[in-house]
């Protein structure tokens, strides 16, 4: 079965999330190696809410499924190939397949996660 989540964000609000409780909000929601990719980029912001968006859309994505346990922000962990290409780990994925793709503006990023089961 194919199960999809996606997610809209303002870039405005991410930025506001962090400057109101920079190492608080950063780190319960991203890992270190997320928040050093977009911390060396020209504008964090944008990045961050794309992960961010990224993150609730493999939420959405994994409740569609009919997961019934929590998951955490930072269990999603999205990295990247040298391309660019989203990657996503997740450790209780098991045999699923995630695939996620980010887009964003200096005003929004969007984010659609495509779940892969077995049956
Ligand atoms: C990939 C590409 C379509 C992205 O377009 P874009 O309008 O700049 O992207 P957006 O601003 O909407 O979204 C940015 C996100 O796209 C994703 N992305 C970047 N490169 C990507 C790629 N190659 N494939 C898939 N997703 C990609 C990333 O998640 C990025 O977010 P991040 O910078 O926070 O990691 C464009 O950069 C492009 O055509 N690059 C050339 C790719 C290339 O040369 N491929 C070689 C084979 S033809």
């Amino acid at each position: 079965m194919i199960y999809v989540g996606t997610d809209i964000v303002e870039v405005d609000r991410i930025k506001a999330l962090i400057d109101r409780w920079p190492a608080k909000f950063l780190k319960r929601i991203f890992t270190p190696d997320e928040i050093a990719y977009c911390e060396r980029q020209a504008a964090p912001g944008i990045h961050f809410a794309g992960r961010f968006a990224a993150k609730e859309a493999v939420k959405k994505a994994l409740y569609a499924a009919g997961e019934v346990t929590p998951i955490f922000f930072r269990q999603i962990q999205v990295g990247r190939t040298p391309q660019g290409v989203p990657l996503v780990r997740l450790a209780s994925l098991g045999q699923r397949a995630l695939q996620v793709s980010i887009s964003h503006t200096g005003r929004h990023a969007i984010a659609t996660a495509i779940l892969e089961t077995d049956d």
